[in-house]
């Protein structure tokens, strides 16, 4: 029980005979005290031990108890502090009061005085310690309810574009198979052709979306591990280049300023980066242009973050398209793409605390700047 617990009382008084007595009496009843003869040393000590409950005279040569009271309630209006004192002094009593003193006691000192007055800043502070865990689950109740609120929100716009991406879908298969039909009634090879080759493409596209359904849906927790940045963004950068050279596209590697450590979920982050490297390379592809295409990936670090930088000179994006590319199911692909792509790479950067940044202008190319913070372990 909290009133039964030990706690720590000061006790200040310019008289050591009044001192000593009253130490005596609240160690018999539980307190640790501690003890000052002036304002000077009270206030000091007030600042080093922030005992729960003081006990000063009142009338002391230089910082009396008035003074004591004021600078305590300034410092910590939780601590309660009794006044001592003398016979004739109860207008300053009174005005004690008036600075949230929780009593007075007047000289000399009876022990019943004494306890009543404890109880009475004891009984205080048990019920301020429950008031402030009610409003801190009261608190704690409010932010939860907000969190439902953001998620189900997020779900409703999560089945919004599903359901729109499904209908896109199912459009597509409605044309195919009447391409097809017709093609079978009017023994039309070509139309059967050009019906199957929709179905075929919008099965692909439908198992693709579902399988980023799948790694979406997943409650992902991050698992930070050491990463070996040069190896890493190799890997990664490996992953691309037959795509990439096939179609005449180079990758430059500028790894020359990368971080010598690095932490963040490996899995996540490679998954992320492949989106937007895979991106720059469509967009190269795209560019029907005559220009060499070529795509410079770039490791470096500033103070707060480790930095990936993605450049490319592909097609770019007009305004329309850049302010869409996050969203879930923006794709300018047609058949080709699912738009989640960047949608789930944001939220894994975000999910580490990143930052993902985008310039683009149509026709010249695009940069995606992915920046993961600097964490403690970087340092160690
Ligand atoms: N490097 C880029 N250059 C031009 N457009 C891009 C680039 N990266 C992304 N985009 C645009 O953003 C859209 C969404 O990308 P993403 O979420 O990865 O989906 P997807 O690749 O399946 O289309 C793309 O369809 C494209 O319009
Ligand atoms: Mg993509």
């Amino acid at each position: 029980m909290e009133a039964t617990k030990k706690k720590l009382i000061l006790l200040v008084d310019d008289e050591q005979d009044i001192r000593e007595v009253l130490a005596i009496a609240l160690t018999d009843i539980g307190y640790d005290v501690l003890e000052a003869a002036n304002g000077k040393q009270a206030l000091k000590i007030f600042k080093e031990e922030s005992p729960t409950i003081v006990l000063t005279d009142i009338k002391m040569p230089g910082i009396d108890g008035i003074e004591i009271l004021k600078k305590i309630k300034q410092k910590n209006p939780e601590t309660e502090v009794i006044m001592i004192t003398g016979h004739g002094d109860i207008d300053i009593a009174i005005k004690s009061l008036k600075y949230e003193a929780i009593d007075f006691i007047t000289k000399p000192i009876s022990s019943d005085a004494l306890e009543i007055a404890l109880k009475r800043a004891n009984e205080k502070i048990v019920t301020r310690n429950q008031l402030k865990q009610y409003t801190e689950n009261l608190e704690d109740l409010l932010r939860q309810k907000s969190m439902l609120r953001d998620n189900l929100s997020s779900l409703g716009v999560m089945i919004g574009s599903i359901s729109h991406g499904i209908k896109g879908l199912l459009t597509n298969l409605d044309g195919g198979v009447y391409l097809m039909e017709s093609g079978f009634g009017k023994k039309d090879e070509q139309l059967i052709d050009e019906g199957f080759d929709i179905l075929k493409l919008t099965i692909d596209r439908i198992k693709k979306m579902i399988f980023d359904i799948l790694y979406y849906s997943k409650e992902r927790e991050i698992k930070i591990k050491k990463i070996n940045l040069l190896k890493f963004a190799s890997d990664i950068a490996d992953i691309l280049e037959q795509k990439a050279l096939s179609h005449g596209i180079k990758i430059v590697r500028e790894f020359d300023n990368a971080p010598s450590k690095f932490f963040a979920d490996p899995e996540h982050i490679r998954s992320a980066l492949i989106n937007i490297l895979d991106n720059a390379v469509d967009a190269c592809i795209e560019d029907k242009g005559e220009k060499d295409h070529k795509i410079i990936f770039t490791l470096k670090q500033d103070e707060k973050y480790n930095i990936f930088e993605i450049h490319d000179n592909g097609i770019g994006m007009d305004q329309k398209t850049r302010e869409k590319i996050f969203n879930l199911f923006f794709s300018s692909k047609h058949n080709k793409g699912t738009g989640f792509g960047l949608f789930i790479s944001k939220n894994i950067i975000q999910q580490h605390g990143g930052i993902i940044n985008l310039k683009s202008a149509k026709g010249k190319g695009t940069c995606i700047q992915v920046k993961l913070p600097i964490t403690d372990y970087e340092n160690r």
